[in-house]
């Protein structure tokens, strides 16, 4: 049994939260929930981004104090993630006290190593990035992502000395052997990343002296420190950079930082480059996720497109939602979400394929059996139930397989083979002619449907917390949620006698 400790990027305050975090929210969730399902001790980190001049500016149009406008968006945030069924063991905030000391305190490690320095900084800022930007980056005399234009600042900057770890940090992604090794996915993201590094990296600017909502520098507090570096201390903050160092030994280095591909230069090159300074190590596995864009269409205010967690769950439950979210295109690349579409997945794969066949199975032992599940009989096992349990142990393997390698939608296509052989079964068993000509034959074919069916509940169960659990109630059993996972995958454990559900309601109710 291991440790994982997987993270999130923390969220900006200046928007309540959309499908967009959802995603990242979800997709960690259930990397979390798989690991915890197998036994392994998890730590699921997600939070929010508080501070710098985006939020500032946000507070202002609501009218009101940056800490009050930022305490409404969290309680927001955090209904979100609960709605959701999200199992973070922590949500930290870059205002919590105990972060902002902490923060002071790697800043001041980086001042003692010598790599901050002080310089002047002329140049043009995208606040709705919370970057500089070159007039390369701009289109029209606009940030492309913001659609606004950059301001210019001008002043006594404090500058972290990044392009001293340009060469650490290339030998650290490309060799493996590297004591400082860590991965960057996926392989098209990492080319980017290592392209970058080749052009040659530059200081960069870690302080603002024009901005007061954020942390003071701890060897000079009339400058506050960079929003980006700041958040990106989250991530050891929370497991006790400052005050707790057995927890920070025990998590850090993080086993997967999750996030879109907008922000993979902060967490890529900016953050380990940080923690080489600090005598940390990177985090093992650094991965950036494509962008959607709904029906075509970037996500934006402006276009008013924006979807909110609550309308999906509000239309498909919070299950669905988080199986659609996850499925709907591979991980790694762009995609296009469409309300159309998940009605659609939802019908055949959810209602279909899988609340149907439980449908089925639950039914016919109630008929059959009296509402027991039976006892398959050795002898009376053939070709056909061979192919299904042989079925059955692929898709399993091949789910972990997926998992291991954050490919959601290979993961529960897996999945979705063993349900569709098993729909397939049932025609080619005809359980309902057996009834009439052979009932050894039926308790075979109906016990290995339930089999089936509960092991296709323990593996999804990381994307559909709830709707798993019905799943095994409607069996006449609970999930296991041991960790035993060898155990708890080895064909045949459904018990027989289990009393299945007199009238289970439908799991997943078709939508017009
Ligand atoms: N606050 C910074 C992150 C600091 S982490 C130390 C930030 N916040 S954000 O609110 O803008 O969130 C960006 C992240 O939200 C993306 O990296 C991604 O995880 C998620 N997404 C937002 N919109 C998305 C899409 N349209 N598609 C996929 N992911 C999306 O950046």
């Amino acid at each position: 049994m291991g440790e994982f400790y997987v993270t999130t990027p923390i969220y900006y305050v200046n928007d309540v939260p959309h499908i967009g975090h959802a995603y990242t929210t979800i997709a960690a969730d259930v990397l979390a929930r798989y690991h915890r399902l197998r036994g392994d001790s998890v730590f699921f980190l997600t939070g929010t981004d508080e501070h710098g001049a985006k939020i500032a500016e946000a507070a202002r149009e609501h009218g009101k104090g940056p800490k009050v406008y930022a305490d409404e968006m969290v309680a927001q945030f955090k209904a979100a993630w609960k709605h959701l069924d999200i199992s973070n063991d922590y949500f930290v905030r870059t205002t919590d006290p105990r972060h902002e000391r902490a923060v002071q305190k790697f800043i001041a490690v980086l001042h003692e190593r010598g790599d901050i320095y002080r310089a002047r900084y002329e140049g043009l800022y995208c606040v709705g990035c919370e970057r500089f930007v070159t007039e390369d980056d701009l289109v029209e005399g606009k940030c492309p992502l913001h659609l606004r234009e950059p301001v210019l600042y001008a002043e006594d900057n404090y500058f972290f000395r990044l392009s001293k770890y340009q060469d650490m940090l290339a030998r650290a992604i490309t060799d493996p052997a590297d004591p400082n090794h860590f991965e960057v996915s996926p392989p098209a993201r990492r080319n980017e990343v290592l392209g970058k590094l080749r052009v040659g990296l530059s200081d960069i600017s870690i302080s603002r002296a024009t901005l007061t909502w954020g942390i003071p520098l701890p060897f000079d507090p009339s400058q506050t420190t960079y929003v980006w570096v700041d958040a990106l201390l989250n991530y050891i903050t929370a497991i006790g950079y400052e005050d707790d160092p057995a927890s920070l030994a025990r998590w850090w280095p993080a086993d997967l930082q999750l996030m879109a591909k907008d922000i993979l230069w902060f967490h890529a090159i900016i953050w380990p480059a940080m923690l080489l300074s600090a005598g940390l190590r990177p985090p093992r596995h650094v991965f950036a996720h494509g962008f959607f864009t709904i029906e075509g269409q970037k996500i934006s205010k402006t276009l008013g497109n924006i979807i909110r967690p609550h309308q999906l769950i509000e239309r498909y439950g919070v299950d669905a939602t988080r199986y659609l979210m996850l499925g709907e295109f591979p991980f790694g690349v762009d995609g296009d979400i469409s309300l159309s579409s998940f009605t659609a997945r939802y019908n055949a794969d959810l209602a279909n394929d899988l609340g149907n066949l439980l449908n089925r199975v639950v039914s016919m032992i109630n008929r059959y059996f009296g509402g027991r599940v039976p006892a398959p009989d050795s002898d009376h096992v053939g070709e056909l139930d061979r192919d299904l349990q042989t079925v059955a142990e692929r898709a399993l393997v091949s789910f972990d397989a997926s998992l291991e390698a954050v490919a959601f939608g290979e993961g529960l296509s897996a999945i979705w083979q063993l349900l569709s052989r098993a729909n397939k079964y049932v025609e080619e068993c005809a359980p309902w002619a057996l009834a009439k000509s052979d009932r050894a034959r039926l308790a075979v074919v109906l016990y290995n449907l339930a089999e089936s069916l509960r092991l296709v509940a323990e593996a999804l169960w990381p994307v559909m917390p709830e709707a798993t659990a019905r799943v095994a109630r409607a069996l006449g059993i609970s999930l296991d949620l041991t960790g035993d996972w060898a155990r708890i995958t080895k064909w045949g454990g459904l018990p027989i006698g289990a009393q299945v559900e007199a009238n289970p309601t439908p799991l997943f109710p078709r939508i017009l």
